[in-house]
């Protein structure tokens, strides 16, 4: 069973109705929710897409627990997809590739259904994804690119501006954002004070 984070159903026996709302790391059988989620959010809106199906599968085969999804009545409505990089800032290798010695996660695309926007889930969500890699001891810092409109939307999350990014798509470019991640759970169990 994958890992769940938050509320979830405690009981022994089967379970007779889904949950109102789950939070879980993802894997390769949720490829097609998220990429259906992908298609409305950007191939309708621009013709590109962070991750196209095949990478999806890829990535969600490859690292599930760099993944999040929220689920409301068994459905997908908003996830993070992540992966592991070896250098503080993103090269354009970093698209298709998952480096498992890296300590940085990159975040590729963190995206809510349309039906279910502006009402908190986006930011939710990555509340949720950023105070789980602290549980990952491997983890140092996560990094993400986004077009310039949403930097006020991560700044709230906690990133910061590192620059333009040196990856562009077509006619599209990018602000490169960090985020330190503090206070491993190891280091949390460990400490003295
Ligand atoms: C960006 C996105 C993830 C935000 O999720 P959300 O659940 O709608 O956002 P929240 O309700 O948590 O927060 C709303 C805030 O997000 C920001 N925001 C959301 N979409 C925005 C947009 N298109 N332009 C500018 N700001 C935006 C605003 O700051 C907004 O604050 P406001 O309510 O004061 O206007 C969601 O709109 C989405 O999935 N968009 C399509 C995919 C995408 O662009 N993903 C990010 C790049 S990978």
């Amino acid at each position: 069973m994958r890992p769940t984070i938050g509320p979830i159903s405690h009981g022994r026996g089967r379970r007779h109705t889904l949950p109102a709302s789950e939070f879980r790391c993802l894997g390769p059988e949720d490829a097609i929710s998220v990429f259906e989620i992908e298609r409305q959010a950007f191939i309708s809106v621009s013709g590109e897409c962070p991750l196209y199906l095949d990478k999806v599968r890829y990535f969600l085969t490859a690292c599930p627990e760099l993944s999040l999804g929220w689920f409301e009545g068994g459905c997908l409505v908003a996830f993070i997809i992540g992966t592991l990089w070896d250098q503080k800032k993103l090269a354009e290798a970093a698209l298709t590739h998952h480096k498992p010695h890296g300590s940085t996660v990159h975040i590729h695309v963190l995206a809510v259904h349309r039906s279910a926007r502006q009402q908190g889930k986006g930011s939710m969500l990555m509340w949720r994804y950023l105070q789980y890699l602290p549980c990952l001891p491997y983890v140092r810092q996560a990094v993400l690119m986004c077009q310039d409109f949403l930097v006020p939307f991560y700044l709230k999350s906690g990133f910061k501006v590192q620059g333009p990014s040196e990856i562009t798509m077509g006619p599209l470019s990018f602000i490169e954002m960090m985020y330190h991640v503090k206070g491993h759970a190891y280091m949390r169990r460990n400490s003295v004070f």
